[in-house]
């Protein structure tokens, strides 16, 4: 089966990643999908950032891949397909609804779902599709006591500590007696304790709060609840603590387990961290030019006239806005890249459509592809979301889980 396009416009191949709702289909219903603006997604590069975590990381170590968010945008399924091939272990999800989409979509890996299921309904669907859910309070232990007992089979759970993020999880000082009252839980299975780093990114070496490195504090406290736990002769299950930036930052950090999300699609959490790792980043955004127009000198461009011509100029129509995740803060400091060039895109962005000046690019035509993120296949040049995030104040996740579905998720050729 290829995901490939056809070259022939009448046979448009099926989206990557297609929402089991339908929805992510309806977007490309009537158009061929590389009409207007879509998004490529590279399995090949997903498979070699596994690879390379991987070898970074001790052999007896396991990879799970985040896949939440739809896999930060990239596809929850064909993330998780390439992943799984290349050796990630579990995957990570945020919802019961993205851990069912893997289910449906045939997974049989272990699916820790890291938010917070609170209702009966909602985690009696995780016993149902073995997902694992993330245990904070004792009330989450007994609800999943009460729907595993009489199921036959004991509920996995992972029991989360807070040792500094203050979001989920158990205050670190409970950890110990919460694991011990749910080890007493003859329906539960405690299949994991685990933290979650804030501030692994942070500038190597620079104290970040007053008693000193942060991420150093949560290991220290991580390290007393599981020399707890130990003391009272119970099984931790699978220990884990890292993310991305924990990963790249130290071994100290991985334990049994990392939960890798941004570096697994070829990401750097900030630019200290992983310099000797090799990653590839997985998803490429691009557009259709779809009308040229000749303007003279003086000429307002776009909504408020924002930007005046400054020169006789050529100007391109690109179908792709703020409606499908290009920031509006980015009008008139994005570039897109043609043919090794980079052109910069002038007025403001509006919500379907933006112009780009490309009086100094004479050979682009109409019906030329733009490339907004990521790289080309005939150049070096490169546009990584680090540039949008810094020009709009936010993070490369943020840009990366932003781009709608209204954009086709297409598999990358080559
Ligand atoms: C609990 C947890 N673990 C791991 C991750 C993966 O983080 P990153 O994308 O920085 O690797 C996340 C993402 O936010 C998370 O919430």
């Amino acid at each position: 089966m290829s995901d490939r396009l056809s070259q022939s416009p009448g046979r448009p191949p099926a989206p990557l990643g297609a929402n089991p709702t339908g929805l992510a289909d309806q977007p490309v219903l009537g158009t061929h999908p590389r009409q207007r603006a879509w998004v490529e997604v590279s399995e090949a590069a997903i498979s070699a950032n596994v690879r390379a975590l991987r070898r970074s990381i001790a052999p007896g170590c396991q990879l799970m891949a985040v896949v939440k968010a739809d896999g930060y945008g990239h596809g929850a399924v064909p993330v998780a397909r390439a992943a799984a091939a290349a050796g990630a272990s579990c995957f990570g999800v945020a919802t019961l609804g993205e851990g069912l989409e893997l289910r449906q979509a045939g997974f049989h890996e272990p699916v820790l779902v890291l938010g917070n299921l609170t209702q009966p309904e909602e985690l009696r669907n995780c016993l149902q599709a073995e997902l694992m859910p993330t245990i904070s309070t004792m009330r989450e232990a007994l609800l999943c006591q009460n729907l595993a007992s009489g199921s036959g089979r004991p509920m996995a759970v992972h029991l989360k500590v807070d040792t500094g993020m203050t979001r989920l999880g158990a205050d670190w000082q409970d950890g110990p007696g919460l694991a011990a009252a749910i080890s007493e839980l003859e329906s539960i299975r405690l299949a994991g304790i685990y933290s979650h780093l804030a501030h692994a990114d942070a500038p190597m070496g620079q104290d970040s709060d007053k008693d000193g490195d942060l991420s150093r504090l949560q290991l220290q406290r991580y390290e007393s609840v599981l020399g707890e736990v130990q003391n009272q002769n119970l099984a931790a299950g699978c220990r884990h603590l890292a993310n991305s930036a924990g990963t790249l930052r130290s071994p100290n950090l991985h334990f049994d387990l990392v939960r890798v999300g941004l570096a697994l699609y070829g990401h750097r959490p900030a630019a200290h961290l992983g310099g000797a790792i090799t990653l590839l980043p997985a998803m490429r955004v691009r557009a259709r030019v779809s009308l040229l127009r000749e303007v003279p000198a003086g000429v307002g461009v776009s909504y408020g006239h924002r930007f005046i011509t400054q020169r006789a100029s050529r100007l391109a129509v690109v179908g792709i806005g703020y409606a499908d995740g290009v920031p509006r803060l980015l009008s008139g400091r994005l570039s897109v890249l043609h043919r090794g060039r980079l052109l910069p895109q002038v007025g403001a962005i509006t919500m379907d459509q933006m112009v780009i000046d490309v009086t100094d690019d004479p050979d682009l035509e109409l019906g030329a592809t733009v490339t907004l993120l990521g790289g080309e296949d005939d150049s070096d040049a490169r546009i990584g979301p680090e540039s949008w995030s810094e020009a709009c104040g936010t993070i490369p996740w943020e840009i990366l889980c932003g781009f709608k579905h209204r954009l086709p998720r297409l598999r990358a050729e080559g």
